[in-house]
């Protein structure tokens, strides 16, 4: 291939991969690769500047800024650092500035692997944080800043200041946001970088409160005006309230900056977040105009890049899983191999564009990491080991019931087509009866396979028939007499469970087991909740239209219709007992929330008033009781006040309630 081409082929790819990645949150491919192709850009775009063209990703810094938040534009461009991949690069980047600046001492810090964000004081109160962007404008994304924990809303001094750091999400949070994800069949997150750039990008700063994002700080706008060096910065950052990665150092030569590398990189797999580098800066500040800038990039600073730990092995096959909302997940079977401390013998492909784009085939060998040190992943194919495989191609039937698959419009993902598909039912089933739906303690997942494979389990009604089969079922491999009747009286207990459960046991698309006791507080039986329109469901606090969407179209399935009477007959729970405490004084009160409460947002008040018997209506009338008003109300208080309805505060509002 000559030169011209490869780079305009390199600018394609990378220009792709940024748009994925920047605007998207869709990573395709791995950091690594991404830096690889990057690293050759460059390298051909100076080599040849013949070929040079304004338009290429090299001449930016970032992606495209989404419009659902505000936009941002930075005071100071948030620039990126020049990436260093082993040691020769580390050399010629110190000796370049030992030129420059003889005896320099540098500080280390760890590159945490989240996302930039930079956060503005007046006076030492915190007022706006925005996301990167593409370096000069970003996302105003101060509601969602302000929910992290070890932000500081306030600073130890009076300052007006800008501060810049990584947002992160720890390893324990990344896991209890997939496993609460897996719980309402939702798709998960493929690392904790991904994770908390999809946070910070959701509209329900509520939402962004529960995922526990973190934060590190590492440096001031203009911190020459404050400090003289950096180690003073980090130190100041620290007493001025930010929380500041413990782990930098101050090194003066060579060999102490290369074994400061090597011990953060055994340090940093026993940390509880992802670190992908080193940043290594200048310390005095004074030297940074002499040492200078490159158009995209500091000179005085750079990132030295730790390699993921990863291996070679060989794609044994590509199998297709069916999940319980019928979507299809390619897994490629792995020869196992030892990574990052555990045994690797499968990673996920998660879909056909992935696999396209890598151009995985079977029996190709490939590169193997654990994406954010977790979750297994292949990064790329070993060509020079490519023979005569053949191309992957997705399939076109479900591989549990030969349905034709269908891909959604806008979405990169297969879905099975046959509501009654045994592969959607098999983790149907197994999630049904699991402890946190239905609660059927002795039907886990091997027996549900087994039965499932046995065909006495196609369907959830099959679950309330398996006693006609008792017989039979004693002759099962591992079964007999005793089991059979734990089994067979566990099934009959669960009818008995709540309505809740057994909602969220059906495996209704973003139905969680939060989201089916809200739906069953306003529509408390299986009869009211299917007759619920569309409309009237987004009204309810909690519920937006992706759920109100996945709730009227499942109950408008025949079969679903058909499966419920069926469980209706066999004898389960059908209604719902309301968590409603009906001898309050709320009880049967119309309530309007308005204004800024302080102890409480507007849609924890509404629940309240509800759980109390009250209601809560969005406009004043004549048939309101109570506006409950807090700080700014408008119009609404002064409707209030007009019709002559009671106007309760804050305050009186929190003593009424524990009457
Ligand atoms: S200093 C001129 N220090 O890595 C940019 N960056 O490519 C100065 N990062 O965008 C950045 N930890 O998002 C710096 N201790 C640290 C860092 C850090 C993570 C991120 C940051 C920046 C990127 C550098």
């Amino acid at each position: 291939m000559d030169i011209q081409t490869r780079i305009k082929e390199l600018r394609k790819q990378i220009n792709e991969a940024n748009y994925l990645y920047h605007t998207k949150d869709q990573p395709i491919i791995s950091d690594f690769v991404y830096d690889g192709l990057m690293r050759e850009l460059i390298e051909l775009e100076t080599k040849y500047p013949e070929y040079d063209d304004e338009t290429s990703p090299t001449k930016k810094i970032g992606g495209i800024v989404l419009d659902a938040f505000k936009k941002h534009t930075h005071t100071v461009p948030m620039m990126s650092l020049s990436n260093i991949f082993n040691k020769e690069e580390l050399k010629v980047f110190y000796d370049r500035i030992q030129k420059v600046i003889p005896n320099t001492s540098f500080t280390t810090e760890l590159k945490i692997d989240g996302l930039a964000v930079t956060l503005i004081y007046e006076k030492g109160i915190f007022k706006k944080a925005a996301t990167r962007g593409n370096g000069v404008v970003g996302e105003d994304i101060t509601e969602n800043v302000k929910t992290i924990k070890t932000l500081p809303l306030q600073l130890s001094k009076p300052l007006d200041i800008e501060v810049r750091g990584e947002i992160y999400m720890s390893h324990k949070t990344f896991k209890e946001v997939n496993l609460e994800r897996a719980n309402s069949n939702l798709d998960l997150f493929v690392n904790p970088r991904n994770a908390a750039a999809g946070t910070v990008r959701q509209l329900d700063s509520k939402v962004v409160a529960k995922r526990r994002l973190d934060l590190f700080t590492y440096t001031v706008v203009g911190a020459s005006n404050f400090n003289n060096t950096q180690k003073e910065t980090l130190e100041f950052l620290s007493e001025l309230g930010f929380p500041v990665n413990p782990h930098y150092k101050l090194v003066d030569n060579l060999d102490a900056l290369s074994d400061a590398i090597d011990n953060y990189d055994i340090l940093r797999k026993t940390l509880p977040y992802d670190t992908d580098g080193v940043v290594i800066k200048v310390n005095q500040f004074e030297h940074y105009e002499t040492i200078g800038y490159t158009a995209k990039y500091p000179k005085y600073a750079g990132a030295y890049k730790f390699e993921a730990e990863k291996q070679i092995t060989q794609v044994e096959d590509i199998i297709f899983q069916v999940g319980r909302t019928g979507v299809i997940t390619p897994v490629a079977v792995l020869t196992p191999v030892f990574i990052s401390g555990s045994l690797v013998s499968r990673a996920t492909l998660h879909n056909e564009d992935y696999i396209l784009n890598k151009d995985i085939r079977i029996h190709d060998q490939v590169l193997v990491h654990k994406a954010g040190e977790i979750i297994p992943e292949v990064i790329e194919v070993v060509m020079d080991s490519r023979n005569n495989q053949a191309p992957f191609e997705m399939i076109k039937h479900c591989p549990a019931c030969e349905s034709s698959l269908e891909r959604k419009q806008g979405e990169a993902d297969y879905y099975c087509t046959n509501n009654n598909c045994p592969g959607k039912n098999v983790f149907g089933l197994i999630h049904f009866a699991s402890r946190v739906a239905m609660d059927i303690d002795t039907l886990g997942e091997k027996v549900v396979e087994l039965l499932h494979d046995q065909t006495y389990l196609q369907t959830i009604p099959d679950i309330y028939k398996l006693h006609t089969f008792k017989d039979q079922l004693e002759e099962l491999p591992g079964f007999g007499k005793k089991k059979v009747e734990k089994l067979l009286n566990a099934i009959e207990a669960s009818k008995m469970q709540t309505l809740d459960r057994l909602i969220f046991g059906l495996g209704i698309k973003n139905v969680g087991a939060k989201v089916a006791k809200t739906l069953l507080n306003h529509y408390p039986s299986i009869a009211l909740l299917a007759d619920a329109k569309y409309e009237d469901l987004i009204q309810i606090p909690d519920v937006g239209p992706e759920i109100a969407d996945s709730v009227t179209t499942y109950f408008s399935n025949e079969s679903n219709q058909h499966m419920l009477e069926e469980l209706k007959n066999l004898g389960l729970q059908m209604t719902y007992k309301i968590d409603v405490v009906t001898t309050h004084p709320f009880n049967g009160k119309t309530f309007v929330v308005t204004g800024t409460l302080d102890d409480f947002s507007r849609t924890e008040a509404s629940d309240i008033i509800e759980k109390l018997g009250g209601k809560v209506s969005g406009s004043v009338s004549k048939k309101t009781d109570y506006v409950l008003a807090g700080k700014e109300a408008g119009s609404k208080l002064t409707k209030a006040l007009e019709l002559g309805i009671e106007v309760m505060d804050e305050a009186t509002f929190k003593v009424k309630i524990n009457e």
